[in-house]
């Protein structure tokens, strides 16, 4: 690609500038982010994680300690990284397909479902010890922590029930049957309850931490097999994704209404909330991330990205970096460490860890994307990976082509779409790319990146 380089030696620039004027305030950051264009997301580092390249699944940041705890799910392994030195702490074995994580830095415990014994972990985060095994839990998930009482809610999700645990005696008290899967369960500080999304009856559940029974059920109209949540409490807004149907509903927590439905990545899964940028992040089964900023009572679209794998996503709050760990880059699972892209932004580059490094800053040379015989045949689309991004290539007229996957107006994924005259048409909406400048008619100011395209000796390369 030729206008990458000198769109990175831009935002270098712009972050020299910047750091000669001083910190700037989130609120500003937040404007400069709003009127950016292109990818929403840029790399800062890609860190290499431990074990196989095998699935991940939840996340657990805590800030105080500037530990993000990792569930590395088919490698039973729960990971803890230093966010600050960006290292591997510790990989501790014994978590069989570890799915859910939370850390509790009032109790000094994380809370870890290790699915596979039908447990939940509780680990010492002094000495990562793991002190109890709490069961039996069917098929342990999600977790939260409500501060009042002192206990953990599980989803079991093939239980259809929430368990909770006593944390002062590190066992099972209650199961409360929910008449349907058990999706992600979060705690609302602002009103004090347990939220889990149920799967099969579509609705968001309330549960009374302190009787643990269940107060208020609301469905989710719109949304099939509800199942990851993240709450904007400031604003009292749910964010909730359909599994099944690729749709997010935007809940008020004040009405319990859905208040509106947005087209997501297939296959939602985890999703993050930024409080301070007012970003939410949708990561998606497919690969997609999907970013929304929260305007009012609604949604705005601001990008999406796609990513191998990218189906779990945190955020920290403070620095505004987003993890995304990616099961299986090149061969080996990688922590991936992004910041929010945008024209004149980037205070977070003032912390000199998140300086792009040499290598970034230089043209990468032509790279072997495929083989010419798996080519698109004329008149279809096809999607490549090459080094943790999604390529669409396009066979046009016979012409082959290679842009950006993610379409501009809601980050659907166009190598799925399909051709029509000269144009890339996106499977969501309908928007026409061309395929040889990446222009789209529906947003004039805005393209694509392509990507030159080169064939040798039966090798299809791309410089990207
Ligand atoms: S996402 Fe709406 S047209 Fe592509």
């Amino acid at each position: 690609m030729r206008c990458a380089p000198s769109s990175r030696y831009d935002r270098l620039a712009s972050a020299v500038v910047i750091l000669s004027v001083g910190v700037i305030s989130t609120t500003v950051l937040r404007s400069a982010l709003a009127d950016s264009k292109g990818p929403p997301l840029q790399k800062v580092a890609d860190v290499p994680m431990p074990g196989p390249a095998v699935r991940f699944d939840y996340q657990s940041l805590d800030t105080s300690q500037g530990r993000l705890y990792l569930a590395h799910m088919n490698a039973n392994q729960l990971v803890v990284f230093d966010v600050r030195k960006r290292e591997v702490i510790a990989n501790l074995d014994g978590f069989p397909s570890v799915h859910g994580v939370w850390v509790v830095p009032e109790l000094g415990r994380v809370y870890a479902s290790a699915t596979g014994e039908h447990r939940v972990a509780v680990v010492d985060t002094k000495t990562l010890k793991t002190i109890a095994r709490v069961g039996p839990v069917s098929y342990p998930d999600s977790i939260a922590y409500a501060p009042g009482p002192k206990r953990v809610f599980v989803s079991d999700e093939q239980g259809d029930a929430d368990a909770v645990i006593d944390t002062a005696t590190n066992s099972l008290i209650a199961t409360i049957p929910l008449g349907g899967g058990a999706g992600n369960t979060v705690y609302d500080p602002s009103s004090g309850h347990i939220l889990v999304a149920v799967h099969g009856k579509n609705e968001l559940v309330a549960i009374d931490p302190d009787t643990a029974k269940i107060i208020g059920r609301y469905p989710l109209n719109g949304i099939e097999n509800p199942h990851g949540i993240a709450l904007d409490v400031k604003e009292r807004l749910a964010f909730v994704a359909g599994e099944e149907n690729a749709k997010l509903a935007l809940v008020d927590l004040t009405s319990m209404n859905v208040l509106a439905t947005y087209p997501v990545g297939e296959g939602p899964d985890v999703l993050a909330f930024d409080p301070g940028l007012k970003w939410l992040y949708v990561s998606a089964e497919s690969g997609h991330v999907t970013v929304f900023r929260v305007n009012g009572k609604s949604l705005v679209f601001v990008g999406g990205i796609s990513m191998p794998h990218a189906h779990t996503v945190s955020v920290d709050p403070e620095t505004h970096l987003v993890y995304f760990p990616l099961q299986d880059i090149h061969g080996h699972p990688v922590l991936r460490i992004m910041q929010p892209a945008g024209g004149k932004l980037t205070p977070i580059l003032s912390d000199p860890r998140l300086k792009p490094s040499d290598a970034d800053l230089t043209s990468m040379p032509l790279i072997k994307l495929t083989t010419h015989s798996e080519l698109p045949a004329e008149g279809e689309a096809k999607e490549f990976e090459l080094g943790g991004k999604t390529i669409c290539v396009a066979n046009v007229n016979g012409v082959i082509s290679a842009m950006d996957n993610v379409c501009l107006h809601m980050g659907g994924p166009l190598g799925q779409g399909y051709i029509e005259g000269n144009k890339i048409v996106c499977p969501w909406h309908g928007w026409e790319y061309d395929p040889k400048t990446g222009e789209v008619e529906h947003d004039p100011k805005s393209k694509l990146a392509v990507y030159p395209i080169k064939i040798e000796n039966g090798d299809v390369m791309v410089e990207i």
